[in-house]
C-alpha cells in the first residue's frame, strides 16, 4: 500500500534528521569543503577541515597555511597555528596580519578544524591557499606521522550572485515538498474513502446475508409445519 509507505517515510524523515543533528552536535567531524568566492570588502572564512582517520587514537596537530597569489608563483608561508599561545604571521608583506584570524578547533591540541577568517577581502587576495595539517598520532610505543595538505582557489569578486542552478535548485525542492505533501493528502483521503466503502459494503453484505438466511430458515420451518 503506497500510502503506508508514505507514511512510514514521514515518520523516519525527521528521526534520520535529528540523529544528522545529534552526531554534528556531539563533534563528529565531517570534512566539509571550502567556498571560493570571496566578495571584496566583505569577510571571508577560508575552510579547512581535516578529520581524524582514527577517531580513538589521540594526537596532536598543527596546522599551516600558505598563499600563492599566481599559479606559478611560489607558496608564500602565511599562518602557523599550533594553540592558542603559539600562534604567528609568517609573512609581512600581504598585510594578512591585522586581517587574518582563527576560526578552526578551540582548546585543544587535536586539531581537526583548520579554518581562518579574512577580513575585509581585496581583490588581491585572489589566489590559491594552502592549509597543510602536520599530524602526530601517538600510539602506545611509537607515534605516526602524517601531513595533510588541501588546496582552496580563492576568486574575489565585486559582489557575489548566486548562480541560476542554485536558485531553481531551490524552487525545484520546494515545489518537491510541496507536491509529494498534497499527494500524500490525496492519497490519504482516497485510502480513507476506500476503507469506508469498503466497510459499509460488507455490512450490507452480512446484512443481505442476514435477511437471506432468516428467511430460508423461515422458508425451512414453513415447510417442516407443512410435512408435520
Ligand atoms: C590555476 O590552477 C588551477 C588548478 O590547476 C586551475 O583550475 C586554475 O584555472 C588556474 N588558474 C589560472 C589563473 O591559471
Ligand atoms: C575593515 O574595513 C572597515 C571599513 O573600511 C574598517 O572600519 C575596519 O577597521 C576594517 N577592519 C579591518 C580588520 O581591517
Ligand atoms: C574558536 O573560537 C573563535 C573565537 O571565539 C570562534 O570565532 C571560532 O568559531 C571557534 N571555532 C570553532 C570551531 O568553534
Ligand atoms: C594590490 O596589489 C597591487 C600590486 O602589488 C598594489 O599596488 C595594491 O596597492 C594592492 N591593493 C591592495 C588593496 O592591497
Ligand atoms: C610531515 O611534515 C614534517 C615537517 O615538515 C616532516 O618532518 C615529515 O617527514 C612529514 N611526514 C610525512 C609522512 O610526509
Amino acid at each position: 500500500m503506497p500510502a503506508l509507505k508514505d507514511l512510514m517515510l514521514l515518520l523516519l524523515l525527521p528521526l534520520a534528521f535529528l540523529a544528522l543533528q545529534a552526531s554534528l552536535c556531539h563533534g563528529a567531524c565531517v570534512e566539509v569543503d571550502s567556498d571560493t568566492e570571496a566578495e571584496v570588502d566583505s569577510g571571508f572564512k577560508l575552510g579547512c577541515i581535516s578529520c581524524k582517520r582514527r577517531g580513538e587514537v589521540s594526537a596532536e596537530a598543527y596546522v599551516e597555511w600558505e598563499f600563492k597569489p599566481f599559479n606559478d608563483s611560489e607558496p608564500i608561508p602565511i599562518y602557523r597555528y599550533v594553540d592558542v599561545e603559539n600562534k604567528e604571521f609568517l609573512d609581512s608583506t600581504l598585510g594578512f596580519e591585522n586581517r587574518l584570524e582563527w576560526r578552526g578547533s578551540n582548546n585543544t591540541k587535536d586539531l581537526q578544524d583548520g579554518s581562518i577568517y579574512i577580513h575585509n577581502v581585496t581583490f588581491n587576495d585572489s589566489g590559491t591557499y594552502i592549509c597543510t595539517f602536520y599530524r602526530t598520532l601517538k600510539y602506545n610505543n611509537y607515534n605516526f606521522q602524517t601531513n595533510r595538505t588541501k588546496n582552496i582557489f580563492l576568486t574575489v569578486v565585486p559582489k557575489l550572485t548566486r548562480g541560476l542552478a542554485s536558485i531553481l535548485s531551490e524552487v525545484m525542492m520546494y515545489a518537491s515538498i510541496i507536491g509529494l505533501q498534497l499527494w500524500l493528502v490525496v492519497e490519504m483521503i482516497y485510502c480513507y474513502r476506500k476503507i469506508a466503502a469498503a466497510g459499509e459494503e460488507a455490512l450490507r453484505e452480512s446484512a443481505a446475508e442476514y435477511l437471506a438466511i432468516a428467511s430460508e430458515s423461515k422458508d425451512n420451518c414453513a415447510g417442516e409445519q407443512v410435512a408435520e
